[in-house]
């Protein structure tokens, strides 16, 4: 089921999720909440989404982009993550043009790490262990903030990179791109 994405301002979205303990990963109530993020994220065209942003304090988070999402970045296959932990294993950060379901029409330059370890459990309550580099990883950290009542927002360092949609396309995206296939030629993803 489609659900309705909570937006900027609700407290929900500034609350700290809760872990989910492994043995009820399976349960029915968590394993359709997992379908619904799912669905949801696809309706959206997003590239992720977290179950805050749905409602649900829950730490799960997926991750997927398709190659008809309207993104610079790579495919990057469904993986859905519960209990995430992530650990940066460099000192390589890039600053990455971000969006979010939760704030409309907005965008701005957020420094990720290109190098990460990610560690959790997927939906068949199995350990994930995971390195994500390059483009890709920004994504995983995006998610992870959700759950911790952290935006992108927040994580803006420089708020003149702050943009609508239509500006971004105006003004940033060309260049934007041409730094970005930099760092997918040097992490191949
Ligand atoms: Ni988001």
């Amino acid at each position: 089921m489609v659900l309705p994405i909570l937006k900027l301002g609700d407290p929900t979205l500034r609350k700290i999720a809760i872990e989910v303990p492994v043995e009820e990963i399976s349960s029915p109530s968590i394993q359709s909440l997992i379908d619904d993020l799912i669905e949801t994220k696809r309706a959206a065209n997003a590239i992720g989404i977290a179950a805050p942003q749905v409602g649900s304090l829950k730490r799960i988070f997926l991750v997927e982009v398709l190659s008809d999402t309207p993104s610079y970045r790579p495919r990057y296959p469904l993986t859905i993550v519960i209990n995430p932990k992530i650990t940066f294993l460099s000192e390589d950060y890039f600053e990455f043009y971000e969006g979010c379901l939760s704030i409309p029409d907005l965008r701005g330059a957020v420094p990720r790490c290109l190098d990460i370890r990610v560690e959790g459990f997927d939906r068949n309550a199995n350990l994930i262990d995971l390195k994500v580099r390059g483009v890709s990883a920004g994504i995983f950290q995006h998610e992870l903030d959700h759950l911790d009542g952290v935006l992108f927002l927040d994580k803006v360092e420089n708020s003149k990179t702050l943009c609508t949609w239509e500006e971004y396309r105006k003004h940033s995206e060309a260049s934007f791109r041409a730094q970005v296939k930099e760092v997918i030629f040097k992490y191949g993803c």
